[in-house]
């Protein structure tokens, strides 16, 4: 480590319960500023889960999660924690297919405004739209702009679908299985994507099966089994974890 690395999630003990079921049995994970961390895991693992209690979807039964080392997290709903900078694109795609590319960006950059309340509205166009183009470039949809959403391909949509959660412009950016469905070719420019996306004020967060995607866009990996984190360290070390590779890879 060159620098100190400034934890932007933590979750300690974290004990998620449905009926007499531990989706999530103490588990601890962090995710540090200016890194990709990949969240890996066999199907059942807790991986989806984690991200649900991340965001207000499903309450904790014990144990802490903190952003920036204060904010109690598991005190607040769903809008509190998007509001905080917790920001997540699901698998399941929510864009407005009727609406162009720059239509649903600035629908999402609106109703992020909104949300903070701080903006009067004069103002608030201008640069409403200047956070659009923002948006645009950065998810590379420029020549789509004024392209319907029905119309672009699964991998656009999902691009598209990732400039709205950056419209709330999130410190901790979640992506939940981003490449499921893609083609490789998608599949390589979603990962040039989520690189380009890291900075010092964000931490992503990406749960996927895809561990050669994960290799390649992970600045380190959390393994879960069983509600539990297994690993946590590089890829490389991952790889050669004998618990990782009994429960992960199957043997
Ligand atoms: N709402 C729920 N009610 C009951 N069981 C659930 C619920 N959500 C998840 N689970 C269970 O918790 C475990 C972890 O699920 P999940 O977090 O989706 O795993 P992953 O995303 O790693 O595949 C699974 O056994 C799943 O069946
Ligand atoms: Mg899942």
């Amino acid at each position: 480590m060159t620098s100190a690395t400034h934890i932007a999630v933590a979750v300690e003990a974290l004990v998620v319960s449905f009926g007499n079921f531990k989706a999530l049995d103490e588990l601890f994970f962090t995710a540090a500023y200016g890194e990709v961390r990949g969240v890996i895991g066999p199907n059942g693992a807790g991986k989806t889960t984690l991200l649900d209690v991340l965001t207000g979807r499903s309450s904790a039964s014990s144990g802490r999660v903190t952003l920036d080392g204060e904010l109690d997290l598991t005190r607040m709903n769903e809008v509190q924690l998007a509001l905080s900078g917790i920001g997540r694109k699901f698998q399941k795609p929510s864009v407005f297919e009727a609406l162009t590319v720059w239509e649903n960006l600035d629908l999402a950059c609106r109703r992020h405004r909104r949300s903070l309340l701080r903006e009067v509205f004069s103002t608030a166009e201008a640069k409403d739209s200047e956070a659009v183009a923002t948006v645009l470039e950065r998810i590379g949809l420029q020549r789509h702009r004024n392209a319907r959403a029905a119309t672009l391909s699964h991998g656009q949509k999902q691009w598209l679908e990732i400039g709205m959660v950056l419209a709330q412009e999130p410190k901790v950016l979640l992506l939940d299985e981003p490449v499921a469905g893609m083609s490789d070719d998608e599949t390589i420019e979603t990962a040039a994507l989520v690189r380009s996306l890291r900075g010092p004020h964000r931490a992503i967060v990406v749960v996927e099966h895809d561990m050669e995607f994960v290799e390649q866009i992970a600045d380190s990996v959390t393994v879960m089994h069983e509600g539990k984190t297994l690993f946590e360290g590089s890829m490389q070390n991952a790889r050669a974890d004998h618990r990782v590779l009994d429960v992960y890879l199957g043997r």
